[in-house]
């Protein structure tokens, strides 16, 4: 296995999301002795019950209260951040929401809107507040989806949103390689979080957030590009992608979909 490039040195990690499911197994994997790890979310007391978790394994926790579609907070975290420990080596957006959407349903106009805001603007913004401070040799990684892959049904705005994030993402790699920072696009295909725990049908080759943590720090760590998890959907989600649409259709209207989300937030 190849190990990080040289100018990788393992400092303050950032994650957005830590309060729960992959971004919470995220910052437990990130624990090492010593290593400052911001804990960004808004549930205060999932966020302060993890950093107890956190100490307790060594690393210096902070926690940061703010929604990742609030520039202002989270550039103030930022600077507050980086002034107390320095350049960034590790920045991972991980705060998302998924609901199930149909667009013939008026009331799901804002649920759109909410889905598409925090996944795809919560992730800039986050990024934009942190990247000012990040290292030289350091990573940045985004949690995408297999949903982005193509289409699904009953989830277009979370698929759309999932869809911009890869594209995103590949924009800032190259816009990153530059200033020798390297970009991680994750797609997880189901990994059982609270996100997941709530769909009443069928997730193949579910997997345990700490596992798919591993997977995903190694691969940010050596700078690698893509990355699905488990293996097997990456398999899957590239025959899905490259189906003919009249077989993708025949397949895709009989898979179960995500519960709406009834009203607004
Ligand atoms: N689980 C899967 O199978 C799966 C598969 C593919 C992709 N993903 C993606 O992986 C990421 C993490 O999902 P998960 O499964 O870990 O879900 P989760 O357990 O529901 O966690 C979502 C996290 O996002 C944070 N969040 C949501 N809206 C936020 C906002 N406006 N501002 C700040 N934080 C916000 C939540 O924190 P607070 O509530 O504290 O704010 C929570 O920590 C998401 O981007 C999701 O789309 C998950």
């Amino acid at each position: 296995m190849s190990s990080p490039d040289a100018g990788y040195r393992p400092g303050p990690v950032v994650i957005t999301g830590a309060s729960s499911g992959i971004g919470y197994a995220l910052a437990c994997e990130y624990a090492d002795p010593g290593r400052p790890v911001l804990l960004l979310g808004r549930s205060e007391v999932s966020l302060a019950r993890l950093a107890e978790i956190l100490r307790g394994l060594g690393a210096c926790p902070e926690v940061g209260i703010a929604d990742v579609r609030d520039a202002e907070a989270l550039d103030s975290l930022a600077s507050s951040f980086a002034s107390r420990h320095g350049p960034v080596s590790v920045l991972v957006a991980s705060a998302g929401i998924s609901h199930g959407t149909l667009t013939g349903e008026k009331e799901d106009r804002s649920v759109f809107a909410d889905i598409l805001t925090t996944n795809v603007l919560g992730m800039q913004i986050s990024f934009s507040a942190f990247l000012p401070y990040m290292q030289d040799g350091g990573r940045v990684a985004g949690i995408a989806s297999v949903a982005g892959f193509r289409g699904l049904p009953g989830a277009a705005a979370y698929s759309a949103s999932k869809a911009a994030v890869i594209c995103y993402l590949e924009s800032l790699r190259l816009e990153l390689l530059p200033k020798n920072i390297r970009v991680t696009c994750i797609a997880p295909g189901y990994i059982a979080t609270p996100m997941t725990a709530e769909n009443a049908y069928p997730m193949p080759w579910l997997m345990p957030a700490d596992r798919a943590a591993r997977r995903m720090r190694r691969a940010i760590d050596l700078g690698h590009p893509w990355l699905v998890v488990p293996w097997q959907m990456a398999i899957a989600g590239w025959i899905l992608k490259h189906l003919p649409r009249r077989i993708y259709d025949r397949i895709l209207t009989r898979v179960g979909t995500k519960a709406r989300k009834i009203s607004a937030e």
